[in-house]
């Protein structure tokens, strides 16, 4: 042993070599851009592989065919220095057991749909119930907790990762066998890339969207309430006690929702507003900006003490900003490290929640023979000056 190695230094070795690890925390070296893969265990007798992403600039991801979660993503500070700025967990069984969708692909449909019902095509259909009366994220056993097939990519934009799934006709009371692909890009523009693509043999509803929640101060770092945040929306979609939205398009305008100039994300959380107490803080749909299809830059977000900053780029109409309200110090995460209160936030592009009973929402049916398609690009970068 090297006699200079403190104990520290050799628990964490051991760690890191542990089996059914799957993330590492420590400085990252500037390794060749590509992406590589090892077996993390197995779910229902099937093998979880682990990918590692990395690009050009050394930028790394570390995603799971299980749930297509994204485990880690390490970006650098102003000074250069490297840290992971997703919430997760160090082993597999722990995202088996119980999380609350940390870095998850979601589907057939993200968010809520009201008393899990909808009627399409004159039919009803009833789906799995997960939260109180309502279904969320697609149900009991939603795109999160299934295996995809992963298939490694290099690109001329940055190494990727392709994961397909078929969610069989009647999964989770869903109409329709669909097949998805999803495909990770991690840029040489610093970009983690998601597009989604879908196709169906039977009318459905489809609305897929990626949850990690990130910290740009590194995970675990504390809150991230001094986050400053714009999002382009002029309107947000008010919610019921069960988080549905009540229909009504509400002007952001003179309320703790409004993000058009830059504000941090705690400065009005606390206030005595219906809204931030009915979602435990924010947790809502904000109707973006700008054209549907197109994509667009719709949130920055800037962590001042690291000059990280983060633009989300979409195709969608809404994004859900979640706050991590749900999360109590009660996970331990990666490192061992406690996640409490609001130590994460979430912005998940998506079409509407619960659109499929709103007539006045855009769309979420995709009929047989139409193609699904839909990008959100997370992209990172620095401010050099505090
Ligand atoms: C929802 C929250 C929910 C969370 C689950 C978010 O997308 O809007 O209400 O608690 O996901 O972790």
């Amino acid at each position: 042993m090297n006699p200079k190695m403190s104990a520290s230094t050799v628990i964490l070795i051991a760690m890191l070599t542990l089996p059914g690890m799957i993330s590492a925390k420590g400085k990252s070296r500037l390794k060749g851009a590509g992406v590589t893969r090892e077996n993390v265990g197995t779910v229902d007798g099937r093998g979880v592989d682990l990918y590692t992403l990395t690009n050009v600039h050394g930028l790394e991801t570390k995603i799971m065919s299980y749930g297509g979660i994204v485990v880690s993503l390490r970006v650098p500070d102003r000074r250069g220095a490297f840290d992971d700025v997703v919430l997760g967990f160090d082993t597999l069984d722990t995202y088996v057991e119980s999380t609350p969708y940390f870095g998850a692909l979601i589907g057939r449909y993200g968010n809520r749909i009201g008393k899990g019902r909808f009627i399409l095509n004159g039919v009803e259909y009833k789906l799995a119930i997960n939260n109180g009366e309502n279904s969320l994220h697609g149900g009991v056993k939603g795109f999160d907790k299934v295996i995809w097939n992963g298939r490694s990519r290099k690109t001329m934009n940055g190494p990727a990762l392709e994961l397909t799934y078929l969610s069989r006709d009647g999964e989770e009371g869903y109409p329709g066998n669909l097949s998805v692909k999803v495909i990770y890009t991690l840029t040489n523009h610093d970009e983690l890339k998601i597009d989604y693509f879908a196709t169906t043999d039977k009318d459905t509803v489809v609305n897929l969207t990626h949850h990690s929640y990130f910290n740009l101060a590194g995970e675990g770092n504390g809150d991230i309430l001094n986050h400053r945040l714009s999002i382009a929306a002029n309107y947000f979609t008010p919610v019921d006690a069960g988080s549905i939205p009540t229909g009504e398009f509400r002007n952001v305008k003179g309320t703790p929702f409004d993000f058009m100039g830059q504000a941090t994300i705690g400065a009005r959380i606390n206030q005595d507003d219906e809204q931030l107490k009915l979602g435990n803080g924010y947790d809502h749909n904000f109707v973006l900006n700008g054209k549907t299809g197109q994509l667009q830059q719709v949130a920055t977000v800037l962590e001042d003490t690291t000059g990280r900053m983060m633009e989300v780029w979409t195709t969608e109409p809404g994004m859900q900003f979640y706050t991590g309200n749900f999360l109590d110090g009660a996970l331990t995460g990666k490192g061992g490290k406690v996640y409490q209160r609001r130590f994460g936030f979430c912005l998940e592009t998506q079409h509407y929640p619960d659109s499929p009973n709103k007539p006045n929402f855009p769309s979420t049916v995709l009929r047989k023979g139409q193609r699904y398609r839909s990008t959100t690009s997370y992209r990172f970068m620095v401010r050099k000056t505090a």
